[in-house]
C-alpha cells in the first residue's frame, strides 16, 4: 500500500511519514518547501519505501503507480506564515485542495484533509464541536487561512457527494512538538525561542498560565510582557472531543509537562546549531540567562531518543 502526503516536509507531515511508514506503508512525499525543512526527512533518505518529490501541489499533480491513501497536508500553518504567504495559502487551500482531490479520484484512495480549528474563526461557542460552523472573518488578515481551509473542507464533501471518494476531515486544534520551526511564531516555539534569547515572553490575549508553564523549565527566566491582541485573534479555543473519542477512540495521550519536555529538549538542540552558526542574538551578550533546566527532569534514556529528529 502507498500513501501520498502532500506537505510531508513540515511539522505535521513529516512525523506522519514516519508513522506511515513504521506501519508498512510505502511513502511519496510531496513538498515545495515554502515553510518545510529538508531535515525534517533527512532520516529517512535511506529507506527504501520512502520517496520525496519537491512539488508545488497547487500546480497539476503528476504521481505514477499505485496510491492507496492521499493525505493533504500541505499549507502554510503559523500566522506568520500564512500572513507573509496569503496568496499561496490560499492557493493551495483551494487548487491544491482540489489537485490533490482529483489525485485520489483517479488513483481510487482515499482522501485525508488536514483541516484546522481555525475554521471557528473566533467562536461564540465553547468547546467548539463537530455542528458548530464558526464566526469567521473573510475579509480579515487571518481569513486568508481559515477561509482556504473552510473552502478545502467544502470542496472535500464535494468530492465525497459528487464523485464518492472516500473522504476524511480532521480539524486539528493547536499541535506542538519536535520538527516546530523554533521561529514560526506559535506561541510555544515562540516563548521558548524569547526565553532562551533571554527576551521577554511576550503575551498576546489570555495564554498567561501557558507562559508560566514554560518559564518553569528555565534558569533565571526572562519576565513578561503583555502586548494587545493581533487583529481577529481567536480569544478562546477548546475541543469538544467526545465524538471522537465515542467514534475513533482518539484523545491525547501525552500530559503537557512531559510533551514540553520533549519539545523543549528538541528546541534547545536546535538553538544551540543556531548559535554555534551565529544565527541568534543573545539579550545583554549573556547566553547563560536562559539555561534550559533538562538534566534534573529528563532521564537519560528520553535525552538520547529526544535530543534531535531521529536518524
Ligand atoms: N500544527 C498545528 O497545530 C496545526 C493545527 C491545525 C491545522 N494544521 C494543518 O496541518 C498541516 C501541517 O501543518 P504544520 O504545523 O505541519 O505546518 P508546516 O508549515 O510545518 O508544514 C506544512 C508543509 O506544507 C508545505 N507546503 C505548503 N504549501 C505547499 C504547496 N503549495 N505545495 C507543496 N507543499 C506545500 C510546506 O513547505 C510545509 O512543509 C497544515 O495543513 C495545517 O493547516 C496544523
Amino acid at each position: 500500500m502507498r500513501a501520498v502526503v502532500t506537505g510531508g516536509a513540515g511539522f505535521l507531515g513529516s512525523h506522519l511519514c514516519d508513522r506511515l511508514l513504521a506501519e508498512g506503508w510505502e511513502v511519496l512525499a510531496v513538498d515545495n518547501f515554502i515553510t518545510g525543512a529538508k531535515s525534517n526527512l533527512s532520516h529517512l533518505a535511506n529507506n527504501k519505501k520512502f520517496k520525496f518529490q519537491k512539488a508545488d501541489v497547487s500546480k497539476p499533480l503528476k504521481v505514477a503507480g499505485n496510491v492507496g491513501y492521499v493525505l493533504h497536508f500541505a499549507s502554510p500553518a503559523s500566522p506568520p506564515d500564512y500572513l507573509r504567504h496569503p496568496i499561496a495559502t490560499m492557493m493551495v487551500g483551494s487548487i491544491g485542495t482540489q489537485n490533490a482531490l482529483e489525485l485520489a479520484l483517479k488513483k481510487n484512495a482515499k482522501f485525508f484533509l488536514a483541516s484546522t480549528s481555525e475554521c471557528y474563526g473566533d467562536p461564540e461557542v465553547s468547546p467548539q464541536h463537530e455542528d458548530y460552523w464558526g464566526n469567521v472573518n473573510p475579509i480579515g488578515p487571518r481569513g486568508v487561512y481559515d477561509e482556504a481551509k473552510r473552502f478545502s473542507e467544502a470542496m472535500t464533501m464535494a468530492y465525497h457527494r459528487y464523485h464518492k471518494v472516500d473522504t476524511h476531515i480532521v480539524r486539528i486544534f493547536n499541535t506542538y512538538g519536535p520538527r516546530m520551526r523554533l521561529n514560526d511564531g506559535r506561541a510555544l516555539p515562540n516563548f521558548v525561542y524569547q526565553a532562551l534569547c533571554g527576551k521577554p515572553l511576550t503575551i498576546y490575549g489570555a495564554i498567561l498560565e501557558f507562559a508560566e508553564r514554560i518559564r518553569k523549565h528555565f534558569d533565571n527566566a526572562p519576565p513578561i510582557v503583555f502586548e494587545p491582541l493581533p487583529e481577529d485573534d481567536p480569544k478562546r479555543r477548546c475541543p469538544d472531543i467526545t465524538k471522537a473519542r465515542r467514534i475513533l477512540k482518539w484523545e491525547p495521550k501525552v500530559e503537557l509537562e512531559e510533551g514540553l519536555k520533549l519539545t523543549l529538549a528538541y528546541f534547545k538542540q536546535v538553538f544551540n546549531k543556531k548559535q554555534e552558526n551565529g544565527k541568534v542574538k543573545i539579550e545583554n551578550g549573556n547566553p547563560g540567562t536562559a539555561n534550559l533546566r533538562l538534566k534534573s527532569s529528563f532521564s537519560k534514556v528520553e535525552r538520547e531518543n529526544y535530543s534531535r529528529p531521529k536518524e
